[in-house]
């Protein structure tokens, strides 16, 4: 799917998986904890209908608002929300239709999660998430919180810029980098920033700008991404009726990483160390695994949307 709301482009990532996967059918109940610009959100009210439901959530208002355009034709069976994902168990007990008293929805069909930035964010300059455009030093997802990349960049101590960046951007030569942020300061702009990380790591290295890495790292700090996905996960298997999916689609190794091994340890009776002769951790599996190599988007896909090539796709389903 590739259309356009309000001039905006949008190829929602491993969009035929996401439906076939979550397997959207009426009547049901379904979770987009990460709403974006509605793509999968669109998809799955479109399987389900007529009536099957959708609560969508995003921290940021712009996208509420362009996937509200988008969803508008299926009315009442779309309830959008802002809030994070990482509250998902509240929004859901909060969540009912506009015309009902009664609050809570039941256990859910299917919880999609497509993390990261979209391509409304990267695509804004004056978001400040691309170092291909000039803009400010933002990039957060949620314009009401706090912390900026901005403050980051030009407050943090050396060390705790070269831990930021060594351990979200997996940036090999993160102190490097760090030293030189913290001599060029201030630093206002995207375009400042990038150069000096392009002046301090030397040219490309295997095809990746060398601003790449530095960026993924502050965004994931100012936006505590990995915070955030630690907290749901648990949230999103509770929130499940039996045989419902939850689906993860991560754009790098630190998420792929935390929802593989959550799935795992969640499809396993026992928990315990494996040198340990009998069981003792009580641990009962909540999911199975549907997929034990994550799924990725095919050629076609990739060369049609370069944002999807680090798509990685995992799938559970609620025993
Ligand atoms: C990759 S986009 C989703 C695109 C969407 N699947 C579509 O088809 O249009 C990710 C979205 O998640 C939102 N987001 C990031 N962190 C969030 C959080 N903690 N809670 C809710 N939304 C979040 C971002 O603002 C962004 O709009």
């Amino acid at each position: 799917m590739s259309d356009s709301v309000s001039g905006i482009s949008h190829q929602p990532v491993l969009y035929q998986k996401v439906l076939e996967f979550l397997q959207p059918r009426s009547g049901g109940h379904y979770v987009d904890g990460t709403l974006g610009l509605g793509g999968h959100a669109h998809g799955i009210l479109q399987a389900s209908s007529p009536d099957g439901r959708l609560l969508g959530l995003d921290v940021d208002p712009q996208a509420l608002q362009l996937a509200a355009q988008r969803l508008a034709e299926f009315g009442e069976r779309a309830s959008l929300v802002r809030g994070s994902y990482a509250r998902l168990a509240e929004h859901l007990a909060a969540a009912g239709p506009p015309s009902s008293e009664a609050k809570g929805w039941p256990p859910v069909d299917g919880i999609l999660l497509d993390l990261g930035a979209s391509s409304l964010q990267f695509d804004r300059a004056e978001r400040g998430f691309s170092f291909q455009q000039e803009g400010p030093l933002d990039m957060r997802f949620d314009p009401q919180e706090t912390l900026t990349a901005e403050q980051i960049v030009n407050e943090w101590s050396e060390e705790d810029l070269a831990e930021v960046l060594f351990r979200y951007g997996e940036e090999r030569k993160s102190r490097k980098v760090a030293r030189a942020i913290v001599k060029a300061r201030p630093l206002k702009t995207t375009s400042e920033l990038a150069g000096v990380v392009v002046r301090a790591l030397g040219g490309r290295r295997s095809g990746l700008h060398p601003a790449t890495r530095s960026f993924q790292a502050l965004r994931i700090a100012v936006n505590r991404e990995l915070d955030s996905l630690e907290a749901v996960l648990p949230q999103a298997v509770a929130a499940l009726s039996p045989g419902g999916h939850l689906a993860v689609i991560s754009f790098h190794s630190l998420e792929d990483r935390a929802v593989k091994v959550f799935m795992r340890r969640e499809s396993r009776d026992c928990i315990c160390p494996p040198e340990q002769p009998t069981c003792t951790c009580g641990h009962v599996a909540t999911v199975k695994e549907l997929t034990r190599k994550p799924v990725r988007p095919g050629e076609q896909e990739e060369q049609a949307n370069p944002r999807a090539r680090s798509a990685r796709l995992r799938v559970a389903e609620r025993l």
